[in-house]
């Protein structure tokens, strides 16, 4: 065993391709002039360095900003689009190679129109993730009536990888979220497709970061212009899933639906979603609030015309987002360059107070809104991003408002934002075929806590490891 790993670290220090560094030694280097204009110290250029080069080193194979296939086609251009959901390149068959995803899976990639808050066009891109063999459901028809060989769908919403164009999770070995989401998914017989949302693939696109109902307009249009590509093989009928970012997304789909009823919605499923999301920075570990302040800004620059993101970021702040943009990092690299280890620098006080914020509150906050059912909401109680007492909240208000609605909520004792997806994965997935099998939800809301059967102390808390290439495949 010591031999086969000794034996493949060896070979991966030689491989041409852009494999996994066994160190993850950076072998970027930052230029003078950018770490002036940061103000960045010796210790946190090397950082800064090892996240990029990690980061790098999880692309499949080529970085997204030089793989042609997120380029648009020849003649497409952001002004002249057709309408939202419409395709407009696809890759049937993705080189699987140096993605690191479960044997038998297989991927496509496409790209279409999607849109913006204010309701323009814009291109994304995304991925279909198919199973060997769908899971089968009686009466399961594609989107031609075919009967055979039909793929349930989850429309998948990631949850945070960045805010650049190197983030896509199309373009991540892993896919983001891997055994959490997609895979298991796959692995269980849907196909998945997910979007990379607006801004994250494609180059020179504002990334609307958090500005969750504009990610829930990418969700539907990359169901829709999947749908379009592969009548015969995907069902017409679909599961709006999330976590995190992406379970803030999945209920903003839900409440999208009230308004704009979108045919073949099954129901959603929302994995410790963010809803007041102030809220939830306010009680979110300090290490966390930062990235996260700094991503909104420039996700609400992008889409409120009287806000720029300097009304909330220091000097500081704004330098070190040019520097981001510059080196298209992603959640790694700014987790370094805005760590709260080098204190308060960060964002201006009473930034949460401004108009803009209570704008973006007003706009983008999940609950006590009119939604479709039925939704699952999954919630970890030692969550750290999203806040347990503020998912409660806002599950609590939108069942009073709204009380024979189906809205199902499981909390988990003593798990914390990502573990989620495993403590929940058996009621996730069960309910999920559920929708699919045509069992209805009962009426109202109903709520659940579980809890580890053995003793607490003795359940894993997190996850503390990643997926390592191996060229060689087994
Ligand atoms: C990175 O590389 C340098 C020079 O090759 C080496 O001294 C250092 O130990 C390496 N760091 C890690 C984390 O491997
Ligand atoms: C891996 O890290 C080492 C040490 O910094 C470096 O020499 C090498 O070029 C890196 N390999 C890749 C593929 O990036
Ligand atoms: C740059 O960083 C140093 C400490 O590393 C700090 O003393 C100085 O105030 C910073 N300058 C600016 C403009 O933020
Ligand atoms: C976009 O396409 C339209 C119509 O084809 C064309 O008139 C326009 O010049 C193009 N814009 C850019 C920036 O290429
Ligand atoms: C996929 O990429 C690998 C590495 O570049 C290459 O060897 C292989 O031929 C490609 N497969 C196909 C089907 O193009
Ligand atoms: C709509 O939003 C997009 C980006 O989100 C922006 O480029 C465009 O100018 C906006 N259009 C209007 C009419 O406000
Ligand atoms: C900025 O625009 C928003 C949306 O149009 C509006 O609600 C808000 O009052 C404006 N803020 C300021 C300071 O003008
Ligand atoms: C703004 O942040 C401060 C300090 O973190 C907090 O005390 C206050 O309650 C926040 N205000 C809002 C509206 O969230
Ligand atoms: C939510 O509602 C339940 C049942 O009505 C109640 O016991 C609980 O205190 C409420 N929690 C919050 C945070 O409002």
């Amino acid at each position: 065993m010591l031999l086969r790993i000794a034996s493949l670290f060896g070979a991966l220090a030689y491989a041409q391709l852009q494999s996994q560094n066994t160190t993850f030694n950076s072998s970027y280097h930052l230029t003078p002039k950018q770490i002036q204009a940061a103000n960045l110290s010796t210790a946190l250029v090397g950082q800064v360095e090892l996240a990029l080069n990690f980061e790098r080193s999880n692309n499949a194979g080529s970085l997204t900003q030089f793989d042609p296939f997120y380029d648009l086609p020849n003649g497409v251009n952001q002004s002249n689009l057709p309408p939202y959901g419409s395709i407009l390149k696809v890759e049937q068959y993705t080189n699987t190679t140096y993605y690191t995803l479960p044997a038998t899976l297989s991927m496509s990639r496409f790209l279409y129109v999607s849109e913006t808050l204010n309701g323009s066009r814009v291109v994304s891109s995304a991925y279909v993730l198919w199973p060997y063999q769908p899971r089968k459901f009686r009466g399961l028809r594609s989107c031609s009536g075919a009967t055979t060989n039909v793929f349930p769908v989850l429309g998948q919403a990631h949850g945070t990888t960045g805010q650049t164009q190197a983030c896509a999770p199309s373009n991540i070995r892993s896919l983001s979220g891997a055994y959490d989401e997609p895979f298991t998914m796959a692995l269980n017989g849907y196909a998945v497709v997910a979007t990379d949302y607006a801004g994250l693939g494609i180059p020179q696109t504002p990334t609307p970061y958090f500005i969750l109902p504009a990610h829930a307009n990418d969700v539907f249009h990359a169901v829709a212009a999947a749908q379009s590509q592969w009548p015969d093989l995907l069902s017409k009928q679909f599961v709006v899933t999330g976590q995190s970012q992406g379970g803030g997304t999945a209920w903003a789909a839900a409440q999208r639906q009230a308004k704009r009823p979108v045919p073949g919605y099954l129901g959603t499923l929302a994995a410790s979603p963010f809803t007041n999301i102030l809220a939830d920075i306010n009680g979110e570990d300090a290490t966390q609030v930062n990235i996260r302040v700094v991503g909104i800004a420039q996700g609400l620059n992008s889409v409120l015309a009287n806000f720029t993101a300097n009304q909330w970021l220091t000097p500081i702040s704004m330098a070190r987002l040019a520097l981001l943009k510059e080196l298209v990092g992603c959640s790694a690299v700014a987790n370094q360059l805005f760590s709260s280890k080098q204190g308060n620098i960060f964002l201006r006080p009473g930034w949460n107070e401004t108009e803009a914020a209570s704008w973006y509150t007003r706009n983008v906050q999940n609950g006590g809104k009119p939604f479709a059912g039925p939704m699952l909401v999954i919630q970890g109680t030692s969550d750290g991003n999203a806040i347990e007492s503020v998912t409660t909240v806002a599950v609590n208000q939108t069942c009073q408002m709204y009380p024979r609605n189906r809205l199902r909520y499981i909390r988990a004792t003593g798990v914390g934002h990502n573990p989620i997806m495993q403590a929940a994965q058996v009621d996730w997935l069960d309910w999920i075929k559920d929708r699919f099998a045509g069992v209805r939800e009962p009426e109202g809301c109903q709520s659940e806590t579980i809890g580890p059967v053995r003793a607490a102390s003795s359940v894993v808390k997190g996850q503390n490891w990643i997926i390592l290439y191996d060229q060689f495949g087994i």
